[in-house]
């Protein structure tokens, strides 16, 4: 398979925050961003594999800013590494200023998608190669963080997580 870049998954989504989806402080609420970012990072992890894709696990987020109500929201979601037949999606979340235009980050989000066969069986996704730096720092964490997301899940021994393990010793 030929190796593709992360700028090939690109997608942005952007939206607006509607009454019907806030909480009682009339912010985003948390599971609607959620839905989003599975949205987005779904749609990327299809780009990149050309294939169908589901959610494995959703490793990181980080609700750092409330999102008010009438804000627009733009969620862009890449793939910051393939692994055989999953993907890590790196997931910024901006929100705009109404009056200056300009933006700033509200959240950010790791999700794992795996490329699945019409019986739902994984297959192989192509290899990516990171260009940016930002893109080059999310790759090399990215396996780090698959570990942490198998040892959690029960599906990997703590013995053979040996990135994740050299994060302490070193
Ligand atoms: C995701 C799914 C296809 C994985 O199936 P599986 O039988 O565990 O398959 P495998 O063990 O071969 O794993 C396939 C890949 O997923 C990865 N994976 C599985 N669980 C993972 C987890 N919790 N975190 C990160 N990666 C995970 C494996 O490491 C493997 O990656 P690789 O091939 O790139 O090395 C299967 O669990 C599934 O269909 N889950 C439901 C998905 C779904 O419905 N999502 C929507 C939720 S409502």
């Amino acid at each position: 398979m030929n190796p593709k870049h992360p700028s090939e998954s690109l997608t942005v989504l952007t939206d607006l925050v509607l009454p019907s989806e806030t909480n009682h402080l009339n912010n985003l609420f948390g599971g609607e961003l959620l839905a989003r970012m599975d949205r987005a990072a779904s749609i990327s992890a299809q780009r990149h594999s050309r294939n169908v894709t589901v959610t494995a696990s959703v490793n990181h987020v980080a609700f750092s800013r409330p999102i008010p109500l009438g804000s627009v929201v733009t969620i862009e979601a890449k793939v910051s590494r393939a692994f055989t037949t999953s993907m890590e999606i790196f997931i910024d979340v901006w929100v705009e200023d109404r009056e200056l235009g300009t933006r700033s980050k509200a959240n950010e989000a790791i999700y794992s998608f795996v490329a699945v066969d019409a019986n739902g069986q994984p297959v192989q996704v192509p290899p990516i190669v990171p260009e940016t730096e930002l893109e080059k720092q999310r790759f090399d964490a990215a396996l780090r963080r698959k570990q942490l997301s198998l040892l959690l899940a029960g599906k990997m021994k703590p013995a053979d997580a040996t990135e994740l393990r050299a994060l302490f010793v070193e």
